[in-house]
């Protein structure tokens, strides 16, 4: 058995689009990229690669997986042989080969060349050199005590101090390059990457220094430079100050944009706050939330950019268990800004008020309509109705749709009946689609119908369940008990069922890298294919839970010969649950 710690490493090590794009010519499709299937020949592309979870999967002939089964696939190599393979490509040694593992000390090295850079701009931050530099910092608020905490220091505007600091302390240029506090310049001279700026070291969750992101203090270029990713340091995967904001007893997290930002909040007391790294937030940072939180509360910028931000990070959101809330900066452009003006009490006062994010979505829409004229009501309303039908939670629709009935006087009722119209108009939708990619799949490779169209509805039973689970996880907590592995009549649906009720009932992610180990490359293909069919199509509760009825009753029917066998006891009670089932 390969650990699961070593699976983990592999899959931050290796990128499916880089990994793919060595076989396959991939272009760019918003957050997916597409290329000609390497499984089938095909003229226009339909080999998808979903960089968010690495997976990728064909709609043509339903070749998909992951990292492991892409190189299983291509390369024709078996599990262990694959992993090796990748392991080798990302300069990994395989588990049982580790005793001289030479890329651990590169690691360890790179984090003592970045340890040491942090602690170099410290000092000169703290002498002379550093003087302006730290009064600008005290003059924008900053204590002592804050910036001893966070380590921040002063990168010197030289070209070459840090380089000849780290040469004295006895580091190769090859190791210094690798950590990215240098760059190459031309007759291969390497020269210090931060000039001139205030240094903001980024702290893992072991204390580790993995980074620096540097901000202008008087020079130019740009207002902010953070170092690129390294062996160390995976910027779509780590939050400024969650090594500090991990220990706090809170269940929230705040979710700030800026280095400046999070070190106010924390000196304000708030001591949960965390933020990005000069991107925007990713799926990986919102799950990396989700696993030390319940709740979020997001404190972007006032401006339209902030804006825009939080509204994708809402919907990165959506997609974790975590409870996200919206908190209105009024009157400052960041909290870094509120909380000088205001107070830590009212920033507070902020985070108890936080909106709730669809109420977030509700005010947004508002300002975008003219409330006072008829035509602006309904044509909001409109627009309301589509944003409630979206919402799983009967409960959360009823509060909101019977407030915004209140608020603009008109009747529940009819709102009501709209929002479920338009439910089920995308219930059907969504049903003839994966109808549809169901008759697909029921075609074997030679054409012939492997599933009668009555079996049609609890084959795609089964598959719902699962994309359902990959989708929200949380339905698990429904499931469990409920339905087994054993009550799938499909042995592939039966396999990929018991490997991720597995998966979650040890609270391990769904990402397809964790199962490649326990199912055959046809059955992670068909994984794939669900998880990308849970990507596209909402299910709704009810739905599910339908769907786990038609699991259990497709079970209890018998085919003639098993009728035939019953006792008259058991045949009677076959007949009563048959005929109950019917009304
Ligand atoms: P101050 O302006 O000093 O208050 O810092 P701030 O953290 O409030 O900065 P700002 O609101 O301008 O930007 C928010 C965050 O976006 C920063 O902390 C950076 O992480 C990132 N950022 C800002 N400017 C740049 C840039 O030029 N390049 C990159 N890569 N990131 C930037
Ligand atoms: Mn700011």
């Amino acid at each position: 058995m390969i650990p699961e710690s070593f699976i983990e490493e592999l899959k931050y090590a290796s990128d499916i689009e880089e990994l793919v794009s060595s076989y396959v010519r991939l272009s760019r499709k918003g957050k997916n990229s597409k290329g000609l299937c390497p499984f089938h020949s095909e003229k226009t592309p339909s080999f998808t690669v979903y960089p968010e979870n690495g997976s990728y999967y064909c709609f043509g002939c339903g070749a998909g997986g992951d990292v492991i089964t892409f190189v299983r696939q291509v390369e024709n190599l078996e599990y262990v042989e694959a992993v090796r393979f990748l392991a080798q490509k990302a300069g990994m040694r395989m588990p049982e080969d580790v005793q001289n593992d030479k890329t651990a000390m590169h690691r360890a090295r790179i984090l003592e060349i970045n340890r040491e850079t942090a602690r170099y701009y410290h000092g000169v931050l703290m002498d002379e050199k550093g003087g302006s530099t730290l009064n600008y910092l005290r003059e924008r608020g900053l204590t002592p005590k804050t910036v001893k905490r966070f380590g921040l220091g002063y990168a010197p505007p030289g070209w070459n101090s840090l380089r000849d600091h780290l040469r004295s302390k006895g580091f190769s240029n090859e190791d210094i390059l690798a950590a990215a506090v240098v760059s190459r310049g031309r007759n291969d001279s390497i020269y210090d990457q931060f000039r001139d700026r205030v240094m903001f070291p980024i702290i893992d969750l072991r204390g580790g220094v993995i980074g620096f992101g540097g901000r202008v203090v008087q020079g130019g270029g740009p207002k902010y430079l953070n170092s690129p990713d390294t062996m160390v340091f995976k910027k779509s995967r780590n939050l400024f100050a969650l090594n500090y904001a991990k220990a706090t007893q809170s269940d929230t997290l705040l979710l700030a944009e800026g280095y400046m930002d999070v070190i106010a909040l924390h000196q304000a007391g708030f001591d949960n706050a965390v933020a990005t790294l000069g991107t925007s937030l990713t799926a990986e940072q919102s799950r990396l939330i989700a696993q030390y939180a319940k709740k979020v509360a997001i404190a972007y910028d006032s401006d339209t950019a902030g804006q825009a931000a939080a509204k994708r990070a809402l919907s990165l959101f959506q997609e974790t268990d975590v409870a996200v809330s919206v908190l209105e900066i009024k009157g400052a452009k960041d909290p870094d800004e509120y909380i000088k003006k205001f107070g830590a009490q009212r920033f507070q006062g902020l985070i108890d008020g936080g909106k709730s994010a669809v109420q977030y979505e509700i005010d947004k829409l508002k300002e975008r309509f003219d409330l006072d004229s008829p035509e602006g009501r309904v044509a909001f309303l409109q627009q309301f109705c589509k944003l409630m039908a979206a919402i799983g939670s009967d409960l959360q629709r009823e509060v909101y749709i019977s407030q915004t009935a209140r608020e603009l006087d008109v009747g529940k009722e009819g709102l009501k009946t709209t929002v479920e119209s338009i439910r089920k108009k995308r219930f059907y939708a969504e049903e003839k689609k994966s109808s549809h990619n169901l008759r697909a799949f029921a075609q074997d490779k030679t054409g012939k119908a492997r599933s009668k169209e009555g079996e049609l509805r609890g084959e795609m039973a089964q598959r719902a369940v699962i994309s359902m689970l990959v989708r929200h996880p949380d339905y698990y907590k429904e499931l469990r008990g409920k339905l087994t592995p054993e009550d799938f009549y499909n042995e592939d649906l039966r396999a990929i069922y018991g490997a991720v009720i597995h998966r979650l009932s040890e609270n391990g992610s769904l990402e397809p890298i964790y199962l490649a180990g326990q199912l055959t490359p046809s059955q992670m293909s068909l994984y794939s294919q669900l998880s990308a069919a849970g990507r596209e199509i909402q299910y709704y509760r009810q739905q599910a839970d339908e769907y786990m009825q038609a699991i259990l009753e497709r079970k209890k029917n018998k085919t003639p010969d098993e009728v035939a066998q019953m006792e008259r006891a058991e045949y009677q009670r076959y007949i009563t649950s048959l005929t109950a089932n019917k009304k």
